[in-house]
């Protein structure tokens, strides 16, 4: 068996919010306890929808207090951004030359990011899952946690982790590099782990607060329609009493939610900050009014989220800080990674 290590990212683009926090970062935090984590600030990545970015630093950095903001030891886990490892880039490559123009045709974020001029769409942005794939089978990692709407790109790690063991399969036994793994009922000869997404959760796809059926985005131009991590009290109250949800109070049972995007997505937030399910908090609220709901979820969100917004700022006051954890996350990165890349070398042939 691979020895189980966790690996996710995030983009230094705009503002982190509730999604990011409850798909992506508290999961993070949460995973430290029982395993060996590497937490990224995926820089390369930012470049592919946009090639000029204002204050890349201080994005990168922010991205950086809120892992440890929220609670992320950078000393006994590893924090560092992704250009600091120049191997991301190399390893994508070979990617590039293993993933199939069809399996890439198929990724939905790509049409919904490139939108109707597609000709004009960078050649990054097309590539992005490679890179995606590369960044977490550089480590060899086991387990992603991520929101929902990164489950077919980790569907294509798979794919590409499987294709490079069955390609190489002959030159990763000459190397003694691999080992003997079951994939379904199949024994396999791997170089690359089969990496488990982590999606589970009562809000593993967070919503706009505008309109439910779309997620809640950094990219949303209403900033009606999120919870940024560095919103104040008073704009978490306003864009949550503003939400919108139907003219029906919450349901007892979940049953209830079917159809009504905007009263389950308020119902899963409540849960995923409470830590609770949907059961409990419907339980709970059943039979309730929105008007009673809300004012409850304000409490809760500023509970939860206050403490990390003011360490966030606390943190950002000091970007010397912030600038050696991520040198030295970096330098620990780039050992592991230096390790799998003489080893992939090996199995090319370079
Ligand atoms: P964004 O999607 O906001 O541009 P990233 O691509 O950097 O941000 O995503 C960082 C992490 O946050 C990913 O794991 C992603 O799945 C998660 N995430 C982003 N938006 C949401 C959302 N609305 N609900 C749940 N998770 C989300
Ligand atoms: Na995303």
């Amino acid at each position: 068996e691979f020895k189980p290590l966790v690996f996710s990212g995030v983009q230094p683009t705009g503002n982190l919010h509730l999604g990011n926090y409850l798909g992506a970062i508290r999961k993070f935090v949460a995973l430290q306890a029982n395993n060996d984590c590497i937490y990224c600030v995926v820089d390369m990545h930012a470049l592919t929808a946009q090639l000029v970015h204002e204050d890349m630093p201080n994005q990168t950095r922010s991205i950086t207090a809120a892992f440890l903001a929220a609670g992320i030891d950078p000393e006994k886990h590893i924090v560092f951004n992704q250009s600091a490892v120049p191997a991301h880039a190399e390893l994508a490559w070979i990617f590039n030359c293993v993933a199939r123009i069809g399996w890439m045709n198929r990724m939905t974020q790509f049409k919904d990011k490139a939108g109707k001029d597609r000709e004009q769409a960078s050649l990054g942005l097309y590539a992005y899952p490679s890179l995606m794939a590369a960044d977490i089978l550089l480590y060899r990692a086991t387990h992603v946690p991520v929101g929902d709407d990164q489950k077919q790109h980790l569907e294509l790690t798979r794919d590409i982790a499987m294709k490079f063991n069955l390609d190489y399969m002959e030159h990763i036994r000459r190397t003694g590099y691999g080992i003997d793994i079951t994939v379904g009922d199949e024994p396999v000869h791997a170089y690359f782990p089969m990496v488990e997404p982590l999606i589970d959760g009562p809000a593993p796809r967070v919503m706009s607060l505008r309109d439910g059926t779309k997620k809640m985005s950094k990219s949303d131009a209403s900033d009606l329609s999120r919870i940024n991590l560095l919103d104040d009290e008073e704009n978490i109250s306003k864009k949550i009493r503003k939400a919108k949800t139907d003219p029906d109070g919450l349901p007892s049972e979940i049953a209830g939610l079917a159809g009504r995007p905007e009263a389950d997505n308020l119902v899963g937030i409540y849960a995923a900050l409470a830590d609770k399910s949907k059961a409990d908090v419907l339980a709970e609220f059943g039979g309730q009014q929105f008007s009673v709901f809300k004012p409850a979820l304000v409490d809760l969100a500023v509970h939860v989220l206050s403490p990390i917004t003011t360490e966030m700022r606390r943190l950002m006051a000091d970007p010397g800080h912030i600038d050696t954890v991520l040198r030295d996350g970096g330098a620990r990165a780039r050992a592991r990674a230096d390790v799998t890349m003489k080893q992939v070398r090996d199995i090319i042939g370079f």
